[in-house]
């Protein structure tokens, strides 16, 4: 089953659509002709076509070496170099695919992606004695989060294995020609795979980038593939009414313009916790910019129904929901008679947990929908690896859609740059030197 959509509780008018079918159909089209701003980084538009096939044999080679010589592996990235790997490996394993070790994957974390000492200590106890290797991912290789946590990272590899024993657990997805972490994997002789050129962080994950992670962790990359593959087919229809990835584009210009502000991605599957991470960067990152763009945040009911469904109810009017409905789940648990009946359930007694799911899901939609925040609703019919590549190809387009109908250019980052150079000017990294004071002297003024 493909995705479906459903926006018939956006609450848009025939005409709304009518009139902004020109402007999504140029913006398609200004997409596949490759004219318009940052056309340059359209390298994921038929990635499931032109992908390196030579590489993608590597990747699966390697991924079994890794099962083969480890129980853990750290793949160390940040941004778009570790959010789609984490996705897809919640998103067909669950939260505790860690723990629970499937298709002999090996346990995968994620390091690089923050500055607490904290947080690497626990990922070197959680490791313990056991063997490990390490998956860096930076196409810079200068990135400072992931620069830090691969040096550390990289002295305990050579601590326990020494330095001719560490080169063989350490594999470097960076530029294919240029950055620091070529040249150092080049010299100390890791095996490498490649982050395209073309193609930007948020839109990486189906390459070496997170698909190396993904099958060290045990997820069918070929099946990732081909749902890639049949989405990208699926939404090349120019014909709004006939294309999902647009009309979910149009639906998304169309809240903008009637004043939210913010799309909710809504899940109920633990298992999307991550996929919305993922979303949210893809969203902020390719949108959010001239001032532009919906803020995206995600949620995961029943959970935050019991934190922010206040606000998502009845608190200012400026949001609108996207639920990510999965319609099958794995497992099939059964709510169990109690005699004693203490909580009053034995009325749901003999249901499945997922059809209570459900039920909170159509009545959290009757209610959001009464108090005032629009919904729509994509559904997909289970949570596996190809369900995986079909939603991140389906989001993929019909971001870019949007993107260029409300005028930016989805393919850039510019602002990411001005935390950036702060950080270095007050770390004191040569070349920051004289913005040193003046940051300085703010901070007192600000923070004391
Ligand atoms: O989407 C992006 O471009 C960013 O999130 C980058 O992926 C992130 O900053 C990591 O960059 P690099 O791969 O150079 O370390």
């Amino acid at each position: 089953m493909s995705i479906k959509l459903n926006y018939k509780n956006l609450g848009l008018r025939e005409h709304e659509l009518e009139f902004t079918r020109p402007l999504a159909e140029c913006a398609f089209k200004t997409l596949t002709d490759r004219s318009g701003a940052g056309h340059e980084m359209l390298g994921w538009h038929d990635l499931p076509h032109t992908y390196d096939k030579e590489e993608f044999a590597r990747i699966k080679a390697a991924a079994k070496r890794i099962q083969e010589q480890s129980q853990v592996l750290v793949a160390i990235g940040i941004g778009g170099s570790y959010l789609g790997a984490r996705a897809g490996l919640e998103f067909v394993h669950g939260p505790f695919g860690n723990q629970l070790r499937q298709n002999g994957g090996v346990e995968v974390y994620f390091a690089g992606s923050n500055l607490s000492s904290d947080y690497v200590q626990n990922i070197f106890d959680i490791i313990g004695d056991r063997d490990f290797s390490v998956n860096v991912i930076s196409k810079s290789g200068t990135t400072t989060e992931p620069a830090v946590a691969f040096r550390l990272f990289k002295a305990k590899l050579e601590e326990k294995y020494g330095k001719d024993g560490a080169k063989d657990r350490i594999y470097a997805t960076t530029d294919k020609a240029r950055g620091a972490l070529r040249g150092l994997a080049v010299a100390e002789g890791y095996e490498t795979f490649v982050v395209p050129d073309d193609i930007g962080g948020r839109f990486s994950c189906l390459s070496a980038v997170g698909l190396l992670p993904m099958a060290a962790g045990g997820m069918d990359i070929d099946q990732v593939m081909q749902g890639c593959l049949d989405a990208c087919e699926r939404y090349k229809n120019p014909d709004l009414m006939s294309n999902d990835a647009m009309l979910y584009a149009v639906s998304r210009f169309l809240m903008l313009m009637k004043g939210k502000q913010v799309e909710i991605l809504a899940s109920y599957e633990p298992s999307l916790v991550q996929f919305g991470e993922w979303y949210k960067q893809l969203m902020a990152e390719s949108e959010g910019k001239d001032h532009k763009g919906l803020f995206p945040v995600s949620a995961n009911f029943t959970t935050d129904l019991h934190s922010i469904g206040q606000f998502i109810q009845d608190g200012s009017r400026n949001l609108f929901e996207t639920v990510l409905w999965v319609e099958k789940s794995r497992q099939e648990l059964i709510v169990p008679e109690d005699p004693a009946n203490v909580d009053g359930l034995n009325f749901a007694a003999g249901t499945s947990m997922h059809s209570m799911n459900e039920k909170a899901m159509k009545g959290t939609l009757l209610a959001h929908v009464d108090g005032g925040t629009p919904n729509l609703v994509v559904t997909i019919d289970k949570l596996s690896d190809y369900n995986f590549g079909e939603l991140v190809y389906f989001f993929w387009k019909s971001l870019a859609i949007s993107g260029y109908m409300i005028g930016v250019n989805p393919f850039d980052q510019p602002g990411v740059e001005a935390y950036k150079k702060n950080m270095f000017a007050l770390l004191g990294k040569p070349g920051y030197e004289d913005a040193k004071d003046a940051l300085e002297a703010r901070l007192k003024e600000l923070l004391g």
